[in-house]
């Protein structure tokens, strides 16, 4: 059984479907990238899974447990933490504070506990150890992107929604992303990566989906997307990668 199994799913804001049937699962310990161009509806899913969409139908399931009709903070505590587009840092509390937020579906847990989490939580991100006393303001697209990602994981999370991690950085900002997301997954925790960044994507991920304006327009290994010409002509730059 898959740990996060979607099927028929169909998301809508307005009079519009923005997703249309979409079947998608994710098995425990794997990284599934879902790609695809602007407008697509990737991060609809994400925020379908969330409870962050009012109008949904289709079955979204946790561990065989429905996840429809529920509020995020349910959710959250069953085990799912989204990381969103944009990161959403809070400028005016320090680096430290808004990890800790990420516990915030964690009840009775003490603060000292907190603290401690938040230390181990430095060895995957060093780079923040010294900024443990920033604002969030003073931050590089790529720390906040570091706090986003600890934030997320302060949750205890099963599945870990990532939401366009790598946008606005700089490549080699972009690589540092995508190594701590293999040592997340390494470390036991499933991810679902939304990426406009397809070829570093599929370069972590154990399958990926395409989608087109809501529906799904082909799924598979990395190396299946690689060398399926209507994915690498629209997605993966128009040439194969080298391996
Ligand atoms: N809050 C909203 N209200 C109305 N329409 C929305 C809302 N959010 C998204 N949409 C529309 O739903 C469609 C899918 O949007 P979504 O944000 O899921 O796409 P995406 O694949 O994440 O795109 P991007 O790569 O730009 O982030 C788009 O047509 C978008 O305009
Ligand atoms: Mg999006």
């Amino acid at each position: 059984m898959s740990l996060l199994e979607i099927e028929g799913l169909t998301a809508r804001y307005g009079a519009a479907d923005v997703l249309k049937g979409l079947n998608l699962s994710v098995g425990e310990g794997e990284i599934v990238a879902l790609l695809g161009a602007n407008g697509a509806g990737k991060s609809t899913t994400l925020r379908a899974i969330s409870g962050l969409v009012p109008h949904i139908s289709g079955s979204i399931k946790l561990a065989g447990q429905s996840l429809v009709g529920m509020k995020t903070e349910a959710i959250v505590r069953l085990g799912v933490s989204h990381v969103p587009e944009g990161r959403r840092v809070f400028p005016g509390l320090t680096v430290q504070e808004n990890i800790v937020l990420g516990a915030s579906n964690r009840k009775g847990i003490a603060r000292a506990e907190m603290v401690r989490e938040v230390d181990e939580k430095f060895d995957l991100f060093p780079d923040l150890v010294r900024l443990r006393n920033a604002l969030g303001w003073t931050l590089s697209g790529g720390q906040l992107q570091m706090v986003a990602l600890a934030r997320g994981l302060m949750a205890k999370p099963r599945v870990l929604l990532l939401d366009e991690p790598s946008l606005g950085l700089a490549p080699l900002i972009v690589q540092q992303v995508f190594r701590i997301i293999a040592e997340i997954r390494k470390r036991g925790t499933t991810v679902l990566l939304v990426e406009q960044n397809a070829n570093m994507a599929l370069s972590v991920a154990d399958r990926g989906y395409v989608l087109e304006t809501g529906t799904l327009l082909v799924q598979g290994k990395p190396e299946e997307l690689w060398n399926d010409p209507q994915v690498r002509a629209a997605y993966l730059g128009g040439h194969a990668k080298a391996s």
